[in-house]
């Protein structure tokens, strides 16, 4: 099986087949974090690029240590620091980054789209590390991964996502990649978050998306609770009457899991509002499987390196491999 694009800019745009590929070759690079040397030379000579225009934590570092895992040179390339603060433009330095010949191109931006521009600019490679309210793909594909994990099988699952959709690209591609898969995905939140076009996303599973503006119906019998952080930082007006009152109405506890199924389990993308989206007890004890999405962040993203990286079969396996 070859992966089909050049670029990973959004979930709308991959088929079941590039999302099964990434999927399975994510779990082979799994077992390469799990040895004691966690290094194997595929990507050795090739140049990795991280460029952050917004705040990360999780996603930038753990795209660090996933072309460290596969032995690829990286830099880190910050906004402040760099001739952006000389008011450089976005597609001056891409087109600088390009004549130094980057291998693989990581890209967060506040703007929806810079991503796909700087591609069209670049000869290497972009990866959306996300962009806006717009896409970040490789969150929804992990999150496929640890929900394959848990539960086997994702279609005909039924996936609740919580919060502040409007704001969240998470959420965008969560919907597209779960619907993708067959599972049926509720949006659940108060309706100044929810966007009303949601329920068109989701593409050929048209139908697929419900929305809900109740908690309780939101939840009740779902499998996977994927609660959303508040984007405070994306939303200037009163979309909301205060953070404690989301709290006691969208926010999940011990005692709102019985709604869900017995065995659904919670995530979050990360960071965590402790006591807003999450009690504090959800957040760090199972159901919730947030450090497991973390964990399986670094096998996916080393996964979506080697497959961009021109290699478009599986990779042989890890003990053949190991230096
Ligand atoms: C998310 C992001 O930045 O889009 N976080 C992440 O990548 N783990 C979600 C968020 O900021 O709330």
């Amino acid at each position: 099986m070859t992966f089909n694009c050049r670029s990973l800019l959004s979930i709308e745009e991959l088929s079941r087949d590039d999302i099964e590929l990434v999927l399975e070759t994510a779990w082979r690079m799994k077992e390469v974090g799990q040895r004691e040397v966690k290094k194997v030379p595929t990507l050795r000579g090739r140049t990795v690029v991280n460029l952050f225009f917004e705040p990360s934590t999780r996603t930038r570092t753990s795209f660090e240590i996933a072309a460290k895992r596969l032995s690829a040179d990286l830099v880190n390339f910050s906004a402040s620091g760099s001739s952006l603060s000389k008011r450089e433009s976005i597609l001056d330095t891409a087109k600088t980054l390009d004549a130094m010949d980057p291998d693989l191109v990581v890209v967060r931006h506040q703007v929806a789209g810079v991503p796909k521009r700087i591609a069209d600019v670049l000869a290497a490679p972009v990866i959306n590390a996300g962009d806006g309210a717009h896409e970040h793909p490789t969150q929804a594909l992990l999150d496929l991964m640890t929900v394959r994990e848990e539960k086997g099988e994702i279609a005909g699952l039924t996936v609740a996502i919580i919060g502040d959709i409007a704001h969240s690209r998470v959420a965008r591609s969560n919907i597209h990649a779960f619907s993708k898969l067959g599972a049926s995905v509720r949006v659940v939140g108060p309706a100044t978050l929810v966007p009303p076009d949601i329920e068109r996303l989701g593409g050929a599973a048209a139908g697929a998306v419900k929305v809900f503006h109740s908690l309780r119906e939101g939840i009740e019998g779902a499998d996977v609770l994927m609660a959303l952080r508040i984007q405070r930082e994306r939303f200037a007006g009163a979309l909301l009457p205060s953070v404690r009152e989301y709290a006691a109405t969208f926010g999940l506890d011990r005692a709102r899991l019985r709604f869900a199924q017995d065995d659904a389990i919670v995530m979050h993308p990360g960071p965590v509002n402790r006591g807003v989206e999450l009690a504090h007890e959800l957040t760090d004890h199972r159901p919730s499987v947030i450090l497991d999405q973390v964990r399986n962040g670094v096998a996916l993203r080393m996964a979506v390196l080697y497959l961009l990286s021109g290699r478009s079969s599986l990779p042989a396996p890890p003990e053949a491999q190991s230096e």
